[in-house]
């Protein structure tokens, strides 16, 4: 996004149905990465607008009622604060977090309604429905289920055979059923509306090549809405003979509702308008609103080209999705999640761990299905805990502080800054503007990644400077300790500003215990990227303390029974997962080597196993650092930083032969 040119960023999350309780796949899928971009525009000074809520009608909504004997109405209240109390314990910071039920939604929905049929876009048609008598509804396809009229499969569902695999219309499978109460539904016909979808199809494609051309739509985003384009346009039914929905204003259509996903994303205008009267500023604005949607992949095409062809053909001036940002699947463990079987983490259990907020928000935010699936793993998790929270970012963190209250009496030290200092420095600000260049594209895993390499670099730059030895020393080399301390905290201000979007609460605690002014947002992060000192020789800090806990193994192995995840026993001659990806030990570098691929490849590689071994050992509470005490020479170490692994390449493949063989 070019965050120079609009200042007004609209960010939605996709509405959660109101019938769920929404699982990890879905926090992070939608609410929260979104809160994540949202977070990081306020920091950037842009004028923010996130809003969201819970998405309540339809078919769905009244079986939940059913099922729990309570009205929909009941059933929508309920879970709506299920949603936002599970929302708020993730620190999803909301503009508004809204509902579909309301006036304003009925208001917003048949205006554009209204709209549609003037202009003529809406067409009509009779359908032939199953109807049962006995519940007195017409049935949704999964609501029906009887024999396959090609395979005479007996419990084949209204939308398809899960045994001959074909799609079939409900009307005719044979021996149909109501599944709740069983009966032989009818077949009825009724009258319905369609959106004129092909009537909009040039208009929507022209719309389309811009707003891709222009703004920043993920790979899985476009790809998905050309393949909808490429199959050709059909009318789609937005009507439904159901009670609980928006009514349909029409005379002739006076018993009917709109079909969920036509009223549903009308959602996020009546949200806003339920929020402010000015709503319109935001969302009939497209010259200066910038529309980020953040969901995942299973509903890209309802934004973007449904939802779109209903705004393009109301030709009101809507603002139109200038970024769709879509999430691949988060697996669990090595399954999917599921409520029915009780597998998985849903939102309102993670507060049950004992895991802090921040530290979910961080791993979740870790394995973003950024451009693939990935994998939630407690194995996995306690690997990036241990490792990159408390062996990597806390450590640096608490290191920098410790040394400025202990060796300088909480005052931070004069710097007289040497090239290497210069050199760190100059690092540190390439991964700064890595993350915001990152950030500005919504990148938000890879971001995450600048923040934990800020934080290796500060590590090595300390170990190597040992500044707790050259403080026993003499002048020069207690100058040289004020210096690397000094250097290390204000790099340590700079993280705390950085994590703001991902670990709120963590960034907060930082920013108390180095007492840092509440102007280093705007001084670190609103500029050029280039790095400042913001914490000068003579400024005080708090009291610091550590950051992060370590997860022990038995307290994974008790998470990991609790939640019914398949158990995943890492061992170094077995497929890994970590970082959501499965990696086969061992077997990359074998077949490299028997290609007689070229050295770096092979490099590279065993540098990521090197890694794993690395972060196995962390996780079983083994300290297996062996590199980095060894790394006692500036320039060596400027070399690793420099990407090259010739300095210590015999070392590590020596280090590798023993991995793999052994
Ligand atoms: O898939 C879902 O959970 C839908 N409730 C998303 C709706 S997004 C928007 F259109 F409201
Ligand atoms: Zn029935």
């Amino acid at each position: 996004m070019s965050g120079w040119l609009f200042l007004n960023i609209l960010v939605t999350s996709a509405l959660p149905y109101v019938n769920n309780v929404p699982h990890l796949g879905n926090i992070i899928g939608c609410v929260l990465s979104a809160d994540v971009y949202a977070r990081y525009g306020r920091l950037r000074g842009w004028n923010v607008l996130y809003v969201c809520g819970t998405d309540e009608y339809g078919t769905a909504t009244e079986n939940k009622a059913r099922e729990e004997g309570l009205t929909p109405q009941q059933i929508c209240d309920k879970y709506h604060t299920v949603h936002a109390s599970i929302y708020q314990w993730f620190q999803v910071d909301f503009d508004y977090f809204g509902r579909t039920t309301t006036e304003k939604q009925t208001q917003i929905a048949q205006n554009i309604f209204w709209r549609l049929h003037e202009r003529g876009f809406l067409l009509e048609d009779t359908v032939e429905q199953l109807r049962c008598e006995m519940c007195q509804r017409f049935l949704a396809d999964r609501f029906v289920e009887g024999t396959c009229p090609f395979c005479a499969y007996p419990e084949a569902r209204g939308d398809q055979c899960d045994k001959c695999g074909k799609l079939i219309n409900a009307v005719e499978l044979q021996e149909p059923k109501c599944k709740v109460c069983n009966q032989t539904p009818v077949v009825r016909s009724s009258k319905h509306l369609f959106l004129d979808l092909p009537k909009l199809e040039a208009p929507l494609e022209q719309w389309l090549e811009k707003s891709m051309g222009s703004g920043d739509w993920t790979a899985n985003a476009k790809q998905i809405t050309r393949s909808w384009l490429r199959d050709g346009l059909k009318p789609r039914c937005i009507t439904r003979d159901l009670k609980w929905g928006t009514p349909v204003p029409h005379p002739d259509f006076s018993d009917k509702v709109f079909y969920v996903w036509f009223d549903a994303p009308i959602g996020y205008l009546s949200i806003t308008a339920n929020y402010t009267d000015q709503w319109e500023k935001w969302w009939k604005n497209p010259e200066q609103v910038e529309l980020y949607n953040f969901m995942a992949k299973d509903n890209v095409p309802f934004h973007s080209v449904v939802f779109p062809c209903s705004l393009l053909g109301a030709q009101d001036n809507y603002s139109l999705v200038n970024h769709l940002v879509a999430t691949e699947y988060l697996n669990y463990e090595d399954t999917k999640f599921s409520k029915s079987r009780g597998v998985g983490v849903f939102g309102d259990m993670a507060k049950d761990t004992g895991i802090p907020s921040d530290v979910w928000r961080f791993y979740l935010l870790y394995l973003r299905p950024e451009g693939q699936d990935s994998a939630f793993s407690w194995a996995d998790m306690a690997i990036k805990n241990n490792s990159e929270l408390l062996n990597n970012l806390g450590n640096f963190i608490n290191r920098a502080g410790m040394f400025v209250s202990k060796f300088f009496e909480n005052c931070v030290p004069a710097m007289d800054l040497q090239p290497e200092d210069k050199r760190l420095l100059a690092l540190v600000g390439w991964e700064l503007k890595q993350y915001i260049s990152l950030m500005d594209k919504v990148k938000i895993r890879d971001s995450l990644k600048c923040i934990l390499n800020i934080s290796r670099l500060g590590n090595q730059y300390i170990q190597v400077n040992e500044p707790w030895k050259k403080i026993k020393g003499g002048d020069t080399d207690r100058q040289r300790a004020g210096t690397v301390t000094g250097v290390s905290v204000n790099i340590a201000c700079l993280l705390s500003v950085m994590l703001l979007p991902y670990m709120p609460t963590v960034c907060q605690t930082i920013r108390e215990q180095l007492n840092a002014p509440p102007t280093v947002t705007a001084t670190m992060l609103q500029g050029t990227g280039n790095f400042v000192c913001c914490l000068p020789a003579g400024h005080h800090i708090g009291v610091v303390s550590p950051l992060f806990q370590k997860l022990e193994a038995d307290q994974i192995e008790d998470l990991k029974k609790r939640f019914g995840g398949q158990q995943v026993k890492p061992s170094p001659f077995s497929a890994v997962t970590t970082g959501g990806q499965t990696w086969p030990c061992g077997e990359k570098v074998r077949a490299l080597k028997g290609q007689k691929a070229e050295k770096a490849v092979i490099a590279v590689e065993v540098d990521k196993l090197l890694d794993l071994k690395k972060q196995l050992a962390l996780a079983e509470g083994k300290n297996q650092e062996p590199d980095q005490t060894k790394v006692s020479s500036p320039a060596l170490f400027l070399c690793h930083q420099g990407n090259s692994l010739l300095a210590r390449n015999g070392n590590r493949l020596h280090l590798c032969f023993i991995y793999i063989y052994i």
